[in-house]
């Protein structure tokens, strides 16, 4: 056994676990956080998506070991409360879920997208989500629901630009 410490959405998290477990399943059975989903165990669907110090990774591909002293994020952590993600707000208002397996690895994608390209062209979002799949085929309002959620991350950027100018 090996002992990690790590934090999971903002909470410091430790404990011993086999140096073969993987960060799906470390979030999933040990943590009791189930949103990232196991779809193929290869690397392949994306449904496990979570952030790693920020950047997406497919958390069947990484061993809860080498998340050790890093931060991880789950759709769990994302909302606050003052209300849902962007991200999370946009997926909603776009109909960008039918069945919902994918949806948690798709919007931690969509965040982690956002967070390197925070104003991605249609073409650049479908290319960053190419690692992703949805099953019941919704890319339409997916990629639809990110690019509104960058607007509105753009437009509250704005706003808080011009709220700080005021208070100058
Ligand atoms: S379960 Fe990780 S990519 Fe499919
Ligand atoms: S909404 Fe069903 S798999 Fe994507």
């Amino acid at each position: 056994m090996t002992h990690i410490e790590l934090t999971v959405n903002g909470a410091k998290q430790s404990g011993e676990v086999e140096p073969r477990l993987l960060l799906i399943h470390y979030l999933r059975e040990h943590l009791g956080l189930r949103a990232a989903n196991v779809g193929c165990d290869t690397t392949s669907c994306g449904a496990c998506t979570v952030l790693l110090d920020g950047k997406s990774v497919k958390s069947c591909t990484v061993l809860a070991v080498q998340a050790d002293g890093h931060a991880v994020t789950t759709a769990e952590g994302l909302a606050t409360d003052a209300g849902l993600h962007p991200v999370q707000a946009a997926f909603r208002q776009n109909h960008g879920l039918q069945c919902g397996f994918c949806t948690p690895g798709m919007v931690m994608a969509a965040v982690g997208l956002l967070a390197e390209n925070p104003h991605p062209t249609e073409a650049e979002v479908r290319t960053g989500l190419e690692g992703n799949f949805c099953r019941c085929t919704g890319y339409h309002n997916i990629v639809r629901a990110v690019l509104a959620a960058a607007q509105a991350q753009a437009q509250a950027e704005q706003e808080q630009a011009e709220t700080a100018e005021v208070r100058a």
